[in-house]
């Protein structure tokens, strides 16, 4: 099976983004401002969420397009379990419908479906479907689409120190041995790389609680508008704002400089004045 290719206008976008810069390897999203944007027109929450899911598969569609190797969604928080009970089983059903009706598109586009957080929290039916998914998908090659559900920061890391304390306490491990490699290695995250861009939507500027421990050298792109508007331009605008950060993990920008033989203002900034030209021009 292959990937639905982009075309037209959002080709030519997508040609000229991978041109401007480096496309970010991990995207993780705050997918926030449903409830605003539902209240905004005078509808039920719920509707918000619905429309989210439009804007998550527009979004899932253009990062596995774009070559994104791994997108995670921060789909439903450990704090949002204190939401009001109709809205968790709206959102629960939300879930469970929007996985079964994707679950052949993401295939057939060579997407692997991954879930972190406390899946075991979550109702035996979305359990199943998860698993089912991501073992139909497993050998899948593109995107590799991460849901963080019942999800958060404190929850990875408060889980990962109890299993570190188990090897130590049984001898697998030393505490010598514990380092930061060590530490990455027991959260829920082990598999992908940390995230190089970290998008919130609705113009909050928070990390609530998401991947705490791997956000540390993530650059943070803020978007204004809410979770149900932000589509594939946006994630353009917010790609093209990451190409223009010089990311200095600790180091200065001379040394940036040496390590990559090119100055970070040449380059990259010329190709993003092409890119929002050419947005502009649409
Ligand atoms: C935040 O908006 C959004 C959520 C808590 C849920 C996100 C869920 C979806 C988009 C639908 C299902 C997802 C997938 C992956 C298929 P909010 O309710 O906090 O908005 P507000 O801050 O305006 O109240």
């Amino acid at each position: 099976m292959a990937l639905e290719q982009a075309t037209g206008a959002d080709k030519k976008q997508q040609d000229m983004l991978r041109a401007s810069g480096e496309i970010p390897k991990h995207i993780a999203i705050i997918m926030d401002g449903n409830g605003r944007w539902a209240k905004r027109r005078g509808l039920p929450r719920i509707a918000g969420h619905h429309e989210g899911v439009n804007s998550v598969r527009d979004i899932v569609e253009a990062c596995g397009q774009l070559g994104v190797k791994y997108l995670t969604l921060y789909a439903f928080s450990t704090e949002n379990w204190r939401r009001p009970v109709d809205e968790v089983s709206m959102l629960m059903r939300l879930l469970l419908k929007a996985l079964r009706d994707e679950r052949d598109r993401l295939h057939e586009n060579e997407v692997q479906l991954k879930a972190i957080g406390d899946i075991s929290s979550l109702p035996n039916d979305i359990q199943d479907e998860l698993l089912d998914a991501s073992e139909l998908m497993k050998h899948n090659t593109g995107l590799t689409l991460i849901l963080a559900l019942s999800y958060s920061g404190r929850w990875d890391l408060t889980r990962a120190m109890k299993r570190i304390a188990e090897d130590v306490r049984n001898g697998t491990l030393t505490k010598d041995q514990i380092n930061e490699e060590v530490i990455s290695q027991y959260l829920s995250t082990k598999d992908f790389s940390d995230p190089d861009l970290m998008i919130r939507t609705s113009g909050e500027n928070r990390i609530s609680n998401f991947l705490l421990w791997q956000l540390a050298y993530s650059e943070i792109a803020i978007s204004h508008v809410h979770w149900p508007d932000f589509r594939r331009k946006q994630l353009y605008e917010s790609i093209a704002e990451f190409q223009q950060r010089e990311r200095r993990f600790g180091m200065t920008s001379e040394q940036i400089q040496d390590t990559q033989g090119v100055p970070v203002s040449s380059g990259p900034l010329s190709g993003v004045e092409r890119f929002f030209k050419s947005v502009a021009k649409l």
